[in-house]
């Protein structure tokens, strides 16, 4: 199974190329799943289609899933329940589940768990995840070590207060401790995973203008600096031919971004992808998806 992982800046077409590469390799009949881990879900729009809270087969070999952040965080509390009691409870703050998923780190936390749910499935031959803008990826990269960190404290002051909590009740202070580690196990195989270039690959979405160029350029340093190695690069919303000024003006400054990016990043595969002058969903995926893959110009998909 392998990961897509599309990353970038905010409204730079993530999510559109996330839906088009579902749709190559599924046509190319690898099982695939466009997985949406942005809570502000666009995935439904761009196929045009309904989307539930599980995979949803949307056309032959493609499933698209948005996963409900809503209801997956009152599982998520329900089943963690003993670690959240302990801890806000020690702490003396009461959270409520319908609280807990707007708690900072929660909805990495809940699509890490899908992910991984989904990666040790091995359903799919490609999973594509479309993300929220920018580095949501670092969350996943920073979850074993904030999960350790965690585990650690918690074993550090496992005499203190593990001991009076299987006071409490038997075996709830043991108990907290193995949901925590499964926790941290979970985190560091999707870490592992997103790390293995022959499991993971990520591609950076961006447009050939100042501000995206400086963030995908940060955004690569610090996702290269984890060892994550970004093997694509896909250049948005370029002007084609047009003879008015404004067109003119747009793409000779265009022009020089594209030239900036393609020598910074002569390793890449870089992508140029048209502006194609209206919004980019259900028939002109297929458009997109030739534009992107079809002459070669990444490689089916990255690997
Ligand atoms: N090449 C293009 N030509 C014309 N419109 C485009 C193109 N690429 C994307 N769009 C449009 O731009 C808008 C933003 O695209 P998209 O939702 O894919 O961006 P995103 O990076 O996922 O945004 P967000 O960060 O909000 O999730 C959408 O309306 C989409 O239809
Ligand atoms: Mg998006």
């Amino acid at each position: 199974m392998k990961l897509i992982y599309m990353a970038g800046k905010g409204g730079v077409g993530k999510s559109v190329c996330s839906a088009a590469t579902g749709i190559w390799t599924s046509d190319r009949g690898l099982d695939t799943l466009a997985f949406s881990m942005d809570p502000a879900h666009s995935l439904s729009d761009i196929f045009d289609i309904e989307l539930g809270s599980q995979p949803k087969l949307i056309r032959d070999h493609l499933y698209a899933y948005e996963p409900d952040l809503a209801e997956e965080a009152r599982g998520f509390y329900r089943r963690y329940k003993n670690i959240f009691t302990a801890l806000f409870g020690l702490f003396e703050v009461e959270v409520k589940p319908e609280d807990f998923a707007n708690m900072p780190g929660v909805s990495e936390l809940i699509f890490m768990d899908k992910l991984n749910d989904i990666f040790v499935e091995k359903k799919y031959d490609y999973v594509i995840i479309d993300s929220a803008p920018t580095a949501m990826v670092l969350p996943l990269l920073q979850l074993p070590s904030i999960t350790t960190g965690f585990v650690t404290r918690v074993l550090g002051m496992r005499n203190k207060w593990i001991g009076i909590l299987n006071l409490l009740e038997k075996g709830f202070g043991d108990s907290i401790l193995t949901e925590i580690r499964t926790m941290r196990v979970k985190a560091e195989n999707m870490r592992n995973a997103l790390l293995d270039p022959k499991t993971a690959s990520i591609t950076v979405v961006t447009i050939p203008e100042k501000a995206a160029v400086e963030e995908s350029r940060r955004l690569i340093e610090t996702v290269e600096s984890h060892g994550v190695h970004v093997s694509a690069l896909v250049i948005n919303h370029v002007i084609r031919e047009c003879d008015c000024r404004f067109c003119q003006q747009k793409m000779a400054s265009q022009t020089s971004y594209i030239q900036d990016l393609k020598s910074r990043y002569q390793e890449k595969q870089i992508t140029i992808l048209p502006d194609y002058g209206a919004e980019v969903k259900g028939d002109r995926l297929n458009q997109v998806a030739e534009d992107l893959y079809g002459k070669g110009q990444m490689d089916t998909v990255n690997f």
